[in-house]
């Protein structure tokens, strides 16, 4: 993007000096539980230090297209316990590219809008950096998705809500897998990343975990069913994260009945993990990255992430965070099959 240009040298100029008076605030990618107590911390916090707040709906579409309405302390009343995000989302191909940029600084500019608080997944926080990057923009990123693969953070919104209600679903399969003496695979979302998947199966007490970074061979986990069968077993979980790198559950399922010689059942828990009331743990951590986000901003601090580390709620450098890497621990996997014997 052209940074000489007239508008964006405008900005450039003057972002670093002006205290803050309007900030805005958007939900961008997948939605996850929690992103409204996020919303709500950074509406409430600003508007007691005095500074106007716009909600762009729709993500970045939506600030390409300037859809957008002033948020007060009581626009955000009653929706701490709400999934999903009252400001709506999406994932915009426009804004990848220099013109749609152009466009959402275009409508920030015009609104006088100081600085810019995004909240979403990695794809978001690419988009948000970029911005940030050509546009000299003050921009604040909360992470925010179920996979929990955010790079920068031990945590983000929305993760801890999905596997619990993973573990919620698995619990009740489990019943008539114990009952009924069946082996059940439950896939579980994580896109390219076995987070969820790992800590579903280690909260289940699952037989087997398939996750995309270690993927066992089939002939190994058709294997761990079959001896835990002889050692007296009559049921078993297994838990596959979704996706191209597993092969998703389907395979694994047919594997099983071929060598168990009875059916192994599938299900798959799909878009039930995205949305749901917040748990406490989620609502706690998007309070207190909403304020602390807020708090860079007033601050004038250069693009962070804002993240949890030890318990800690910390600022990583933007670009920092996004070459950062999240490693899946082996000694996790390992556990998941020490446990089931
Ligand atoms: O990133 C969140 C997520 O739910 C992934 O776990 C999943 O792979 C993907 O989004 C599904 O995307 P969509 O809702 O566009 O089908």
């Amino acid at each position: 993007m052209d940074i000489d240009s007239p508008v964006l040298a405008a900005h450039h100029e003057t972002a670093e000096a002006t205290p803050l008076r309007r900030l805005a605030v958007l939900t961008a990618g997948g939605d996850a539980p929690g992103m409204n107590a996020a919303i709500r911390a950074v509406v409430r916090c600003a508007t007691l230090a005095g500074i106007e707040v716009t909600g762009f709906r729709r993500g970045y579409d939506g600030l390409i297209r300037d859809i957008a309405e002033t948020l007060s302390g009581r626009s955000v009343a009653n929706i701490i316990q709400r999934g999903g995000t009252f400001l709506e989302t999406s994932r915009s191909d426009e804004f990848r590219t220099a013109a749609g940029r152009g466009l959402a600084l275009r409508n920030l500019n015009r609104r006088r809008i100081e600085a810019l608080v995004v909240i979403g997944g990695e794809g978001t926080m690419k988009g948000a950096l970029q911005f940030a990057e050509e546009t000299g923009f003050r921009v604040q990123f909360i992470p925010a998705s179920i996979d929990n693969d955010i790079p920068g953070t031990e945590y983000a919104i929305g993760f801890d809500t999905a596997v619990n209600t993973a573990l919620e679903a698995i619990d009740r399969i489990r019943d008539t897998a114990f009952a009924y003496e069946r082996v059940f695979c439950v896939e579980v979302m994580g896109r390219d990343s076995g987070f969820i998947a790992l800590d579903v199966a280690i909260g289940v007490g699952a037989e087997a975990v398939v996750v995309p970074e270690f993927p066992p061979p089939m002939t190994e986990i058709c294997n761990r069913v079959e001896e835990s069968h002889q050692r007296g077993k009559r049921s078993s979980i297994i838990v596959v994260s979704e996706g191209p790198r597993t092969g998703g559950v389907m395979p694994i399922a047919d594997a099983l009945t071929k060598r168990l010689g009875s059916q192994a059942r599938v299900v798959v828990l799909g878009h039930i993990q995205r949305g749901g009331a917040p748990t406490a743990r989620d609502r706690l951590l998007a309070s207190r990255m909403g304020t602390a986000a807020t708090q860079a901003a007033i601050e004038g601090a250069p693009p962070s992430l804002i993240g949890e580390e030890r318990g800690d709620i910390i600022r990583v450098p933007l670009r920092e965070a996004m070459e950062r890497r999240r490693q899946l621990s082996p000694e996790l996997v390992d556990l998941v099959h020490k446990l089931s014997t």
